[in-house]
C-alpha cells in the first residue's frame, strides 16, 4: 500500500489550468466557421500531419458519443500543451522552422485548429507522448464551461475564458510516440455524422461510403449519375470534405488513363507525402474522380510572378464535370485546400458564358506568399493582397486560353461524335423501311437500300448524305425528277396528288 501511494505521488503530476482566448480570435472560433465536423476533423488532421504523422485514424462512435482522432506524429509534453493551451493567441508551430522535421511545410500558422473543436464536443481529452521522452501527458478540457453566461467569462483585455482544463503527467516508456484526441459529448451539427454511420444506404435513400474500401469508393464516384455531394449521407459528405482538404493521395483511377503521363508528377508529389488517414477503417484520398470521359484533355499551368508563384493542371471534358462540387479551381497551400473548389475562377467572367467553365476542373498549388492573403478562416483570400491580384490575372489568362482549346478540340469533336451518332441511327432506321416496308414489294429493292446505306467502311462520305435535311421545294424537286424519268404523265398526275397530301397531312 505505502509503496503504491509513493509510487503515484511519484509518477503524478497533476496540473489545472484555464483556456484564455485572445480578444482577436474571440469572434472567430463563436462565428459558426467550425460547425460543421469536416472543418474541425480536418484542422485536426492537418496537426497530426504536421506532427509528422504517417498515420491518422479517426472513429466515429455513435455509441460512447464520441469521435477519437489517434495519429503516431511526435506527440507533445505538457509544457508544449500548456504553452499553446494557457492564452491562445498565436501559432508557435513556425517559429523554429517553417519545416517539419521530415521537410514537411507546415500548414498550421494561426493557432485555432484545436480549439476549433469546441464547436462539436463538450470535452476533449488528449493524450500524448513524445520520442525520447518517459512523459505521458493526458488532459481533460472542458469547453462546457465556455457556454457559460459571457460575462462570467470575461477576462482582461477582452479575452475570453473559453474553458477548464485538468492534466496528469505519468511515467510511459522513451519510445512511443503518439497524440489521442478524444471529442466526447458531441454536439451540433456534428451529431449528425454520427448518426450517419447507423445510416443505411436503403433507409435513408442516401449514398453511403462507411466502411468501404478505397476501391469501392473510387467506384462510387465514377458513378456517371451522381450529381451532387448532397446525394451521400451527413457522415459521408463530412468525408469527402475532409479528403478534399488534407494533404492524402489521389486515387489511383482519378483521371481518364489516356491522361495519367501529364499528371504524373502531382500524383507523385502527393504520395511522397507519406501521409495516410483512415476514417472508421477506411483510407481517405483525395475525393477528385474525373473517370467519366474520353474526349477530354489536360492543360498544366505554370505561373512565376513577381507576388506569387503557382502551378498545376486543369482538367477539360466534353460535359460538365460532376458531382459539381468539383467544377472550378481548388487552390491548395502548402498542400492543403484553401475552402473549396471555386466554380467561378476567381471571379471570371467570360463572353462565351459559363458552359464551358462548367467542364473544367483544376487544381492550383500556390507558394507560400499567397498564404499571406489567406484569411484567418483558412478558406476564403484577400482578394486585394498582390499575391492574389496576381495570381487571378494569370489564371483568367490561363482560362481563357484553355476554353478557346476546349472549344475547338472537345467541343469539336464532340459534334463530329454526335453526328456519327445520328447517322448510325438514321441508317438503321433505314434498314428497317427496307426489311419492313419494302422488302415484300420488291425483295431487290430492299436489298439495294440495305446495302447502299449499311457500307460502314464508307462512314465519311454516307455520313454527310444521311443526316441531309430537305425542305418541300427540295423534296418536290427530287422526286419529281425521278418521276418524270419513270412514270407516264397519269401515274405522274396521280402520284403527285397523293404525294402532295401526304405531306400536307
Ligand atoms: N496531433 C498533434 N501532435 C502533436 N502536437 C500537436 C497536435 N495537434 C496540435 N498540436 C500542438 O498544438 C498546437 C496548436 O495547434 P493548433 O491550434 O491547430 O494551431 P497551429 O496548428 O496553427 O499551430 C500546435 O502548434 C502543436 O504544437
Ligand atoms: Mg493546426
Amino acid at each position: 500500500m505505502a509503496d503504491q501511494k509513493q509510487l503515484q505521488g511519484e509518477n503524478q503530476n497533476e496540473f489545472t489550468g484555464e483556456i484564455v482566448v485572445a480578444s482577436r480570435i474571440v469572434d472567430y472560433l463563436s462565428s459558426g466557421l467550425y460547425k460543421s465536423p469536416a472543418a474541425c476533423l480536418k484542422e485536426l488532421i492537418n496537426n497530426s500531419y504536421d506532427a509528422d504523422a504517417t498515420e491518422v485514424n479517426v472513429f466515429v462512435k455513435p455509441d460512447a458519443d464520441r469521435i477519437i482522432i489517434e495519429d503516431n506524429g511526435c506527440g507533445m509534453d505538457r509544457a508544449d500543451f500548456e504553452k499553446h493551451f494557457k492564452r491562445i493567441s498565436e501559432s508557435y508551430k513556425r517559429q523554429e522552422s517553417d519545416e517539419t522535421e521530415s521537410g514537411r511545410p507546415k500548414i498550421g500558422k494561426i493557432g485555432i485548429g484545436f480549439i476549433a473543436a469546441n464547436e462539436i464536443c463538450d470535452v476533449m481529452e488528449i493524450r500524448s507522448t513524445k520520442k525520447g521522452s518517459t512523459e505521458l501527458l493526458e488532459v481533460s478540457i472542458r469547453f462546457d464551461l465556455m457556454r457559460k453566461d459571457i460575462e462570467e467569462r470575461r477576462r482582461n483585455q477582452g479575452e475570453v475564458a473559453k474553458g477548464d482544463y485538468q492534466g496528469t503527467v505519468s511515467k510511459t516508456d522513451q519510445e512511443s510516440h503518439f497524440t489521442q484526441i478524444f471529442l466526447t459529448n458531441i454536439r451540433g451539427e456534428a451529431q449528425v455524422i454520427l448518426a450517419g454511420v447507423a445510416d443505411n444506404e436503403f433507409v435513408s435513400g442516401k449514398k453511403a461510403l462507411y466502411g468501404l474500401s478505397a476501391e469501392s469508393t473510387a467506384k462510387i464516384l465514377t458513378e456517371k449519375d451522381i450529381k451532387t455531394w448532397n446525394e451521400f449521407d451527413a457522415y459521408s459528405k463530412n468525408i469527402l470534405e475532409i479528403g478534399l482538404n488534407v494533404p492524402v493521395q489521389y486515387y489511383k483511377e482519378w483521371i481518364p488513363e489516356n491522361l495519367r503521363p501529364k499528371v504524373r508528377d502531382v500524383v507523385k508529389e502527393a504520395s511522397s507525402l507519406n501521409f495516410r488517414v483512415h476514417i472508421d477503417g477506411s483510407e481517405i484520398r483525395k475525393p477528385i474522380v474525373y473517370n467519366h470521359s474520353t474526349n477530354n484533355l489536360i492543360s498544366r499551368f505554370n505561373f512565376k510572378g513577381e507576388h506569387v508563384s503557382a502551378r498545376g493542371y486543369f482538367y477539360a471534358q466534353d460535359s460538365a464535370i460532376k458531382p459539381q462540387e468539383l467544377q472550378g479551381v481548388l487552390i491548395r497551400i502548402r498542400n492543403a485546400a484553401v475552402g473549396e473548389y471555386d466554380s467561378s475562377f476567381l471571379n471570371f467572367t467570360s463572353s462565351i458564358g459559363p458552359l464551358f467553365q462548367s467542364w473544367i476542373s483544376g487544381e492550383i498549388m500556390a507558394d507560400d506568399r499567397l498564404e499571406e492573403a489567406m484569411n484567418i478562416d483558412r478558406r476564403t483570400l484577400r482578394i486585394s493582397h498582390p499575391a492574389y491580384v496576381e495570381l487571378q490575372k494569370a489564371l483568367h489568362n490561363h482560362i481563357a486560353n484553355l476554353i478557346k482549346q476546349v472549344r475547338s478540340e472537345i467541343y469539336g469533336t464532340r459534334n463530329q461524335e454526335r453526328n456519327v451518332g445520328k447517322a448510325k441511327d438514321v441508317a438503321r432506321k433505314i434498314i428497317e423501311v427496307a426489311e419492313k416496308e419494302v422488302a415484300s414489294i420488291s425483295p431487290k429493292a430492299a436489298n439495294n437500300m440495305k446495302n447502299a446505306w449499311s457500307d460502314t467502311t464508307r462512314w465519311k462520305t454516307n455520313q454527310k448524305s444521311i443526316l441531309r435535311k430537305f425542305t418541300v421545294d427540295q423534296l418536290y424537286r427530287i422526286v419529281v425528277e425521278i418521276a418524270e424519268e419513270i412514270l407516264e404523265p397519269e401515274q405522274l398526275d396521280k402520284f403527285l396528288s397523293r404525294l402532295t397530301d401526304r405531306i400536307k397531312k
